[in-house]
């Protein structure tokens, strides 16, 4: 049989309009914009107007990436979506969207990866593609976490640092011309390598606790009046993961593919703080430069933080064929993971 490559034909994004700066969340908190920026990074986000959902802040993003793609949504056969904050709390976004989008009756299967979403999910539809079983592959990432967020002193922790947005990938199986698959020393497009990993014994360190089932009634009037329904995180503990995961996943897989940092064009890292990024890209000796970071006026929009990246920097000017790119994330559950792309 002949190999077949996942190769990322378009990318998309879309953000709501309306922006929340640091000052405006301390009209509702003790909080000030020194404190976000000096630990974050972030100086605004963007929420969605209330009754926007997080498959309807998708759609524009799905469009920009298969015009780029030259493609209809319809001509996708698989719908991959990567979210924590889900139309409905079951079905998954997938099947919402495959109607919405008017696809045909193709699979679609919801990522609960969290952050790491964009990275699981491009594993998957390379691994499907390369199996055979998809042969174009539409890959969602999107957050609406705003309602979720809780807007006073006792949430303030979590609160400065999430966002709403999306982003959206086509990816397109393509022959491997002479056997030659995609390799840091060829130039043949396509996804190079991908690793990932879970430490679930952290899942309660990052989490929204209801509606769930270690919650009897699934959902109550306790889970409401406790702050059960907003997420909760010990900050100090999953930043020190954060790093040292993304810094052991990063190295693992250049190794492995004989990469040296100075070699690689561009890293797209997960956009949950800067001084996580600067930390991994110090010690993995990228220079700063070569890391594209847009937390500054997005904040923490969670799945969909790379494919943003991955959108705007092609917009700019800074991703282009050809180019050798990390991508690299953190997130609740613990997950984390990344993947090497020729672009
Ligand atoms: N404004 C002002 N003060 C605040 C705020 C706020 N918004 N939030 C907390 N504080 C206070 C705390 O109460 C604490 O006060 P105290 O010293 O009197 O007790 C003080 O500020 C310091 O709080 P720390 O939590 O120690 O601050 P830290 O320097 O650790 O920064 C932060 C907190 C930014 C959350 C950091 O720990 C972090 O970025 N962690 C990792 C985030 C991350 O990677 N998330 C993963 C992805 S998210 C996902 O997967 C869904």
């Amino acid at each position: 049989m002949e190999k077949t490559r996942s190769v990322i034909r378009g990318v998309g994004h879309n953000v709501p309009t309306q922006v929340v700066t640091n000052n405006d969340l301390a009209k509702f908190m003790d909080t000030s914009d020194e404190w976000i920026v000096e630990r974050t990074g972030i100086r605004e986000r963007r929420f969605v107007e209330p009754g926007t959902t997080t498959s309807d802040l998708a759609l524009p993003a799905v469009q920009m990436a298969c015009e780029r793609a030259g493609v209809e949504p319809r001509d996708c056969d698989m719908i991959i979506a990567a979210t924590l904050s889900p139309d409905y709390f079951f079905p998954g976004i997938g099947t919402v969207l495959q109607s919405k989008l008017a696809m045909n009756h193709v699979p679609a299967l919801d990522l609960r990866a969290q952050c790491s979403g964009l990275i699981y999910g491009l594993a998957t539809a390379d691994a499907y593609i390369r199996a055979g079983m998809g042969k174009r592959i539409l890959l969602v990432c999107s957050e609406v976490q705003s309602p979720i967020l809780e807007l006073s002193n006792r949430g303030r922790d979590m609160a400065v640092l999430f966002g709403d947005g999306a982003g959206a990938l086509v990816i397109e199986a393509q022959p491997c011309l002479n056997g030659e698959t995609p390799s840091s020393k060829n130039s043949v497009r396509g996804i190079i390598d991908s690793a990932m990993g879970s430490d679930g014994s952290g899942a309660q360190q990052l989490f929204l606790k209801a509606p769930g089932s270690t919650t009897k009634g699934f959902l109550t009037q306790e889970s409401l009046d406790s702050g059960d329904i907003h997420p909760k995180m010990d900050g100090r503990v999953v930043f020190k993961n954060a790093v040292t995961r993304m810094l052991e996943v990063a190295t693992t897989v250049l190794e492995r593919n004989g990469v040296s940092p100075g070699e690689i064009d561009l890293v797209l890292p997960h956009q949950a703080n800067l001084r996580i990024n600067d930390a991994v890209r110090e010690k993995l000796g990228v220079s700063q430069e070569r890391v594209f970071n847009n937390i500054q006026k997005y904040g923490n929009t969670t799945a969909a933080t790379i494919p943003i990246c991955m959108s705007e920097a092609v917009e700019q000017g800074k991703l282009k064929e050809g180019n050798l790119v990390l991508t690299l994330a953190f997130g609740a559950g613990f997950t984390w993971g990344c993947n090497l792309i020729r672009w």
